[in-house]
């Protein structure tokens, strides 16, 4: 369920007419509804109600310090993989207490900020990032406290490009050897096991896959019991998928109660770190046509729609190949035909919808692309020197820019002349 809506034939965000947001912003730019942001993240959360459990979202999903401001201001901590994320995490007022760092390859730089800051847990996810690990909070006089990344070797099903546990996937340390890693970290002076930790894939659709990595992590933890190390956490990792076309994901509360069937009698503290399922589909990319034109001489004429956003500004239907539902933000009834919507870069590549059925479209409409809020602007790039959209939060009947347009002048930033000959 969101808040974009026909009203008048007009697609609305909220009470705010779309229309009215690119008469003043211009286009592109990424579009977010904070009663969808609340009402994904209060579902989620109230999924685990009674359970002690602590939801980090994962801040590569959209990064935005207002939109990270506003699940903070909900309780929420944050999943992140980088420094980048541990600053923006912390500008938008997130408790570091609450903060999980993920990835498999993290700096002797972005280690140390993460201890100053006093983050909640590191995931490790290598024999050698525990040496570092142990190194670095060595060196700083701390401790830090971690888990242990788990590569169940589980299949969630999605595409093979986001998923991460299985067996070939760079994620994680394998079970088998994970208990000899916590073994050796138990001995370390400067570390603290506290939790262990799997997320096994992103864009997910059906629960089966979460319940068989949570198995393993269960029984993981059985074993590290044995030897006497006891976990407080326990971080599932996110994962869950939306609705961009003809999915049918589960309900956050089924995947909740599936999770919380498998936890009966366990002690630990429950960590999600959901993305997607939060804004996926809280925030939509609001394009201008700029050209139609029909390419004859082929086997069959071509239609196509150029927009004023391209890949660089959503870069999933090129990456993925993902479907992403595309509508006029003027609601239509007029003949369908079929077309290929595409952007200005100077590759073949650079579409956001192939052989899809729309409704007469012509210079100057508006078109929305649904489903953009997750993994939208934050995987966006400057390729072809495109300065990146505007990013504009509605709530009821206002709206406000919380990312200027970039400028030319920021394309340039931190670039130089050379002085050499
Ligand atoms: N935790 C970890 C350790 C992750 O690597 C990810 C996503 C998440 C949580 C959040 O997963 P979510 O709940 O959003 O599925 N760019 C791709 C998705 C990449 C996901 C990477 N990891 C896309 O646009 O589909």
């Amino acid at each position: 369920m969101h808040h974009f809506t026909y009203k008048n034939k007009m697609l609305y965000c909220e009470n705010v007419p779309v229309q009215d947001v690119a008469d003043q912003v211009g286009t592109p730019f990424y579009l977010y509804s904070t009663a969808t942001l609340k009402r994904h993240f209060q579902a989620f959360e109230t999924g685990f109600d009674g359970m002690d459990h602590l939801t980090c979202f994962a801040v590569k999903a959209c990064s935005n310090i207002a939109i990270l401001n506003i699940f903070g201001q909900m309780g929420g901590g944050a999943d992140i993989v980088s420094g980048g994320e541990l600053f923006r995490a912390m500008k938008a007022g997130i408790d570091p207490r609450k903060i999980i760092y993920s990835g498999v390859g993290k700096t002797r730089a972005e280690m140390r900020e993460a201890l100053y800051a006093g983050i909640l847990m590191f995931n490790v996810e290598s024999p050698q990032e525990l040496d570092r690990l142990q190194e670095v909070a060595a060196e700083l006089g701390t401790r830090a406290q971690v888990a242990f990344r788990i590569n169940p070797d589980v299949d969630p099903k999605t595409h093979a490009y986001i998923s991460t546990g299985l067996a070939e996937n760079k994620f994680g340390v394998p079970v088998d050897e994970a208990l000899q890693e916590y073994l050796r970290a138990r001995d370390m002076e400067n570390i603290e096991i506290v939790g262990v930790s799997c997320h096994i894939g992103s864009q997910l659709t059906q629960i089966a896959p979460f319940v068989e990595a949570l198995r393993k992590v269960k029984g993981f933890i059985a074993n590290l019991e044995q030897e006497g190390i006891g976990v407080k956490y326990l971080d599932l990792g996110g994962g869950v998928g939306i609705i961009y076309n003809d999915e049918e994901p589960p309900h956050p509360h089924d995947y909740a109660a599936a999770i919380r069937d498998e936890l009966t009698g366990m002690e630990c503290t429950l960590i999600l770190e959901p993305g997607r399922v939060i804004t996926g589909n809280a925030g939509i990319l609001v394009t201008e046509v700029q050209y139609t034109k029909v390419n004859t001489g082929g086997e069959k004429d071509k239609r196509f729609v150029i927009i004023d956003a391209a890949m660089n500004d959503l870069t999933r239907p090129s990456l993925y190949g993902a479907y992403h539902e595309i509508i006029p933000v003027r609601e239509s009834d007029e003949t369908r035909h079929q077309v290929d919507i595409v952007g200005p870069i100077c590759e073949t590549g650079d579409f956001m919808a192939r052989d899809r059925m729309m409704p007469e479209t012509r210079q100057g409409d508006l078109l929305a692309i649904m489903s953009s809020g997750a993994y939208g602007f934050s995987m966006s790039s400057n390729y072809n020197s495109r300065p990146r959209a505007a990013e504009v939060l509605v709530s009821d009947e206002c709206f406000q820019i919380i990312r200027y347009r970039e400028e030319y002048e920021t394309l340039l930033h931190g670039e130089l002349l050379s002085v050499l000959d």
